[in-house]
């Protein structure tokens, strides 16, 4: 039996297609968390995002491996519960097959009303001709609510011209977005460490309207959790009890985090000038727990002292997944924590697992020492 027989499902996996296997878990989960069945824009943009690859059988192996998640799926789900209530899904993703990463958003923008100019801005910088490096181009979120039109928003890499240029490519980045002065304060406060630190991800939403995000991401390597509250007074207002809680509640204590790096973010909306308005921190939680029964207890821990319904997310984790989540580890990714005068909440990162259920780690046995 191979991993992906594991899944309870009643077909086996191995005869469904990516695109198939993902859109079933993209089905599921909406109906977990209430959305309406009618509404088939969720599945249409997963199909569209994924391309031709989509189409290709489970059982070959993947065409390319992709980062967006351990086991090379160029999918991964994410529940975001909002301080307002409101319960987002998402979904990140990568195209497979199509002649350029930026085919998806070249088919959808009409449709979605997606405003593209931020990116033409950028294009030179982070989608160069020629040689690239690091582990992606471009990647894609779909943003889901109840009642409300699909997001769109995308991913840029700033390692796209090598760790060097990571840094000037922000900060000309920032520079023709008209934040200039956000460069020196994101890079005092987010990576002093010079080598530890490092710019992971530029994102852009891609709607119109004052509330449009820019964002950027650094990774933070053998991070204590003092690095992280460090990078979240950046923004005005934020409790720095919250983030050490999150990471005690999460990892255990205050690190150093040392077998995958936390990563902090930075949302820029019109009007902010030097300040960000948000900021967030992304635990690797499953490089820091034996499996997904002890992550699921640990999320379900931090959901309770935000109030937020930890049922909702055992319903959600149903909907993708049947194995027992003491047989592996990673169907929990990373946790999330937005905090910030535009949105506060914690987002749950659900992987689809369609090539492979990574193993879990030896668990503690009572009355044997490890
Ligand atoms: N798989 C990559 C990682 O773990 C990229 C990634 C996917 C990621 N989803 C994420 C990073 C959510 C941070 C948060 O780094």
């Amino acid at each position: 039996m191979n991993d992906r027989t594991m899944v309870g499902a009643s077909v086996s996996m191995a005869t469904l297609s990516l695109y198939e296997h993902t859109g079933r878990q993209l089905d599921r989960l909406c109906e977990a968390i209430g959305f309406d069945k009618i509404d088939k824009r969720p599945r249409e943009l997963l199909r569209q995002l994924l391309g031709p690859g989509g189409a290709r059988s489970l059982a070959d192996p993947p065409l390319f491996p992709s980062n967006v998640a351990d086991d090379t799926t160029p999918v991964e789900f994410s529940l975001a519960f909002d301080t307002t209530g409101e319960c987002a899904i998402r979904v990140l993703g990568e195209s497979i097959g199509t002649p350029t990463q930026r085919d998806f958003l070249d088919t959808v923008a009409d449709e979605y009303h997606l405003d593209t100019t931020r990116l033409d801005t950028l294009g030179d910088l982070f989608l160069p001709d020629g040689e690239r490096q690091g582990p992606f181009s471009l990647w894609y979120s779909l943003i889901f609510r109840a009642g409300r039109d699909p997001k769109i928003k995308l991913y840029l890499n700033p390692q796209i011209s090598g760790p060097a240029m990571a840094a000037p490519l922000v900060s000309e980045g920032f520079r023709r977005l008209r934040i200039p002065g956000a460069f020196a304060p994101v890079i005092e406060h987010a990576l002093p460490r010079r080598e530890q630190d490092s710019f992971a991800f530029f994102a852009l939403d891609l709607d119109r309207g004052p509330r449009s995000r820019v964002k950027v991401y650094v990774a933070h390597e053998a991070a204590e959790c003092s690095d992280v509250e460090r990078a979240a007074e950046l923004v005005p207002g934020i409790d720095p009890l919250q983030i050490r809680e999150f990471c005690a509640f999460l990892g255990g204590g205050k690190g150093p985090f040392r077998d995958r790096p936390l990563i902090s973010s930075y949302s820029f909306i019109e009007g902010d000038r030097d300040h960000p308005s948000n900021y967030s921190l992304y635990f690797p939680i499953r490089s820091y727990v034996p499996d997904d029964g002890v992550a699921l207890a640990r999320v379900h821990a931090i959901l309770a002292q935000y109030d937020f319904d930890g049922a909702k997310l055992d319903e959600a984790i149903a909907a993708i997944s049947g194995r027992r989540l003491r047989d592996g580890v990673g169907l929990i990714p990373h946790v999330s924590l937005r905090l910030g005068e535009f949105g506060s909440g914690i987002t749950v990162y659900l992987s689809s697992e369609a090539y492979r259920v990574m193993p879990a780690r030896r668990r503690p046995v009572l009355g044997i020492p490890l």
